[in-house]
């Protein structure tokens, strides 16, 4: 699959996500959801930054984009750890909201930004093993996870 049709898809379920947890009917619901966006989302923020990221950083006009990207993931990331920890129900609310709008705001900047560069600037053979070795890149850590 072309890599950036893989990572809208992507982008696609977590905007549901988002809206699931959004409408969750109680605290612990939406603990339940908050488990599964950290894990898929953490994944899908890795396979990113194994693959796709490093591909352009160094491309003429990337450099800004690709360095801002890889702050937004990790301002998510640590929002998400913090997260985990938080035993406070209103606090771990308003982060809920302060993480669906920062992820919202990223999946927006990248497809509107950094894809149609990708896809200016690259084949559609390239975008093909770009989208195999997405999904490899989630395989693997996925193992990783196991072990
Ligand atoms: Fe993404």
């Amino acid at each position: 699959m072309d890599g950036l049709e893989y990572l809208k898809k992507d982008h696609d379920r977590f905007r549901q996500l988002f809206r699931h947890a959004e409408n969750a009917k109680d605290i612990n619901e939406k603990w339940r959801i908050f488990r599964i966006i950290k894990q898929e989302l953490d994944l899908h923020a890795q396979a990113e930054e194994a693959v796709l990221y490093p591909s352009f950083r160094n491309a003429e006009g990337f450099s800004e984009i690709i360095a801002d990207s890889y702050d937004e993931h990790q301002e998510m990331k640590d929002l998400m750890e913090e997260m985990t920890r938080e035993k406070n129900e209103n606090d771990f609310e308003d982060d809920l909201d302060e993480l669906i709008e920062s992820a919202l705001d990223h999946v927006e900047d990248e497809e509107t930004e950094l894809f149609p560069k990708v896809r200016n600037l690259v084949s559609e053979a390239e975008l093909e093993v770009l989208g195999r070795k997405l999904e490899e890149a989630k395989k693997s850590d996925l193992t990783k996870q196991a072990a």
